[in-house]
């Protein structure tokens, strides 16, 4: 076989069999093929696209060329969920201690932020003494334990992946619906969960900026999955405006804590339990979608579940009265952004936020930078809030960096008008 011959192939607009996808994932990670000529066969990609099969043979190969974790020795159906990235998404917080108390078995391996997404692993370490790594014997024993464990990803997931993902960037591939589904599925699949739930994002502050690409990337994930032997399901939520109101590492840790403790916001609330109802109905811990809906609600309202997050906490080797300490979550160093006009919020730019936030310190440029914990942006209205000129629309809680370039970002992203709009959030479920 030759490269040459499967570039020309892809190039023609012809399908790739799973043996020619196998020789190029194996010939890339083992450095037998040339970056410049996956580089064009990452090009004819993009523009040819690819089938489910071949799609789906592409994530498969890419989770076979590294470590694939098996999870069968915690008794029960292993959860997962993973959202294709947004601004103040701070769901796996609350979700796993919520799903953990109601008996599921929460196995979430997360990411570092990168750009203006923030990552887990990254608002974790927010919380004094907080290991995000863990062996691979202690994750699992910690999972059976309490039901729950929140690590960094460990070991050499998917290396496929990661050289291609690294060629993406620098050959304008990334925007490709097959790449990124069998990029993210790649390391789901060998993350070893029975049951996984996908947050696909879809507006301004998301890789997906139409329902139509954000349906067909989520229907091809859940095929990829299923063929994969996996219980599967994805929704489709709105990223026009960030989740929840705080964006940044240690003030999404304090509105998860708020949120676990039944004061949490709104949208935030409804996504995670739209999710926990799926995972836990995939679990056959509820029958009932709306029931399983119903009791998740309840458990936050009440405050049931910040127990499991104190619990989580201390297996993983922190310090939980953070969760009474919150305050030290936040810079003591403010900056008020105010409205200069009478009227509606009729848009955040979720992205433009995303990037504000980053600018002040709390999110990298680069994989080497050095983050800020404790800074970010509180943002106290929402669209289709009324405010009055002067009004504080957002604190910035701040350090040295950043604040005028955040500032200026900030007044790019919000805009006031005469509309009272108001946002669908969750728009689509696909199984
Ligand atoms: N996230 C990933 O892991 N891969 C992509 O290709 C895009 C987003």
């Amino acid at each position: 076989m030759h490269i040459i011959d499967i570039i020309t192939k892809k190039r023609d607009g012809g399908i790739l069999t799973a043996e020619e996808i196998k020789f190029f994932i194996e010939g890339y990670t083992k450095g037998r093929i040339p970056d410049y000529q996956i580089s064009a066969l990452l090009m004819a990609i993009y523009f040819k696209g690819m089938t489910n099969e071949e799609a789906t043979n592409l994530a498969l190969f890419m989770r076979d060329s590294g470590d694939i974790f098996n999870l069968d020795s915690i008794e029960g159906v292993k959860v997962d969920k993973h959202s294709t990235g947004g601004v103040g998404d701070k769901v796996t917080l609350v979700l796993g201690p919520l799903l953990a108390y109601h008996g599921a078995k929460v196995a979430k391996m997360s990411g570092r932020g990168l750009g203006h997404t923030g990552g887990t692993v990254d608002k974790l370490e927010s919380i004094p003494g907080y290991q995000v790594e863990l062996s691979v014997e202690d994750f699992k024993k910690q999972v059976s334990e309490i039901g729950l464990a929140i690590v960094g990803q460990s070991g050499d997931v998917a290396p496929a992946d990661k050289k291609l993902y690294a060629l993406r960037d620098v050959t304008a591939t990334v925007d490709s619906i097959p790449l990124i589904a069998a990029s993210i599925m790649s390391k789901k699949l060998a993350s070893g969960a029975d049951a996984i739930c996908l947050d696909v994002k879809v507006g301004h502050g998301a890789f997906m900026k139409t329902v139509e690409e954000a349906t067909n990337l989520a229907e091809l994930m859940v095929n990829i999955g299923k063929l994969a032997g996996k219980k599967m399901t994805a929704i489709l939520t709105g990223m026009d405006e960030p989740l929840g109101h705080k964006i940044g590492n240690g003030l999404e840790v304090y509105e998860a804590i708020e949120t676990l403790s039944g004061k949490g916001p709104k949208d935030l609330v409804d996504v995670t339990v739209e999710i926990g109802a799926h995972l836990l109905i995939q679990s056959k811990i509820e029958s009932s979608f709306e029931v399983a809906k119903e009791k998740l609600h309840n458990t936050l309202d009440n405050g049931l579940a910040l127990n499991k997050f104190r619990e989580l906490i201390v297996a993983q080797h922190g310090d939980p009265s953070i969760i009474e300490r919150k305050e030290e979550l936040l810079s003591n160093k403010t900056v008020e952004f105010k409205s200069t006009e009478n009227g509606y919020i009729e848009t955040i730019d979720a992205l433009k936020i995303g990037v504000a936030a980053s600018r002040l310190g709390a999110g990298r440029e680069t994989k080497e930078d050095v983050i800020d914990l404790f800074v970010g942006i509180d943002l106290h209205k929402k669209i289709g809030d009324r405010v009055q000129k002067g009004d504080v629309i957002a604190t910035l809680y701040v350090n040295e960096k950043g604040v005028d370039e955040a500032l200026a970002l900030m007044k790019q992203a919000v805009n006031v008008g005469p509309n009272k709009l108001s946002i669908d959030l969750i728009k689509k479920t696909i199984q």
